[in-house]
């Protein structure tokens, strides 16, 4: 068991590097478990928490991905994902006692996260637990998202809040395929 688990850990970490083709990064986390779409691009340095991610096809997941998993991330189709996008599932409540920051392992709540076809997450962006983006719509640099995201919309700031409504049915962007 050990064994096992030291060998997932040596994979999670040659995921990363920067040395891996998208395409053999991407086969990889499919070994790992996670179930990734054709055509999607996965970039250096990514990291989830668990294998609960599931990600459609021709996404574009930036530099430096974090996904805490463990309530389980769902991406649709065509999303672009900016570097450093943190993704979060799991929440910590805050004690009651004098120790507010002691982190309650019995009492952690894992909330899923789903993000709709056609979305795109800026750099630097912050998911938060239980949120869901609505199809299309798009979260500005740095944002940090709190609630759920209505479709057809950017939002932005923290706590991201709507901005402006965009045209709905315009084609979304899609990478560039991979190389053979
Ligand atoms: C959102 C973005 C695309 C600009 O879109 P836009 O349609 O030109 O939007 P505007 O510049 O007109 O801004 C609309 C509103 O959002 C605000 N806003 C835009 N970007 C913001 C950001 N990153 N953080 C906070 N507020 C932001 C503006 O201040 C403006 O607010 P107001 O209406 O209250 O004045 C751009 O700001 C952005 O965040 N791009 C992401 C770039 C990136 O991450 N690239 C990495 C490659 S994947």
């Amino acid at each position: 068991m050990a064994r096992q688990a030291l060998v997932r850990s040596f994979l999670w970490e040659l995921a990363a590097l920067r040395l891996l083709s998208p395409h053999r990064r991407v086969r990889l986390l499919r070994r790992l478990g996670l179930v990734i779409g054709e055509r999607t691009v996965v970039e250096p340095c990514v990291h989830a928490s668990s294998p609960r991610v599931a990600i459609g096809a021709r996404c574009y997941i930036g530099y430096n991905a974090y996904f805490d998993a463990h309530g389980g991330i769902t991406i649709g189709d065509d999303v672009s994902i900016g570097a450093h996008v943190r993704i979060l599932t799991r929440e910590h409540p805050i004690a009651p006692g004098p120790i507010r920051h002691l982190r309650r392992p019995d009492q952690d709540i894992d909330r899923p996260v789903r993000i709709g076809d056609g979305c795109w997450l800026g750099a630097g962006v912050t998911i938060l637990p239980g949120v869901t983006i609505g199809a299309a719509s798009v979260i500005a640099a740095g944002s940090v998202v709190t609630r759920d995201v209505r479709p057809d919309a950017l939002y932005a700031g923290i706590p991201a809040r709507p901005k402006r409504d965009l045209p709905p049915g315009l084609p979304v962007a899609v990478p560039p395929p991979l190389p053979a």
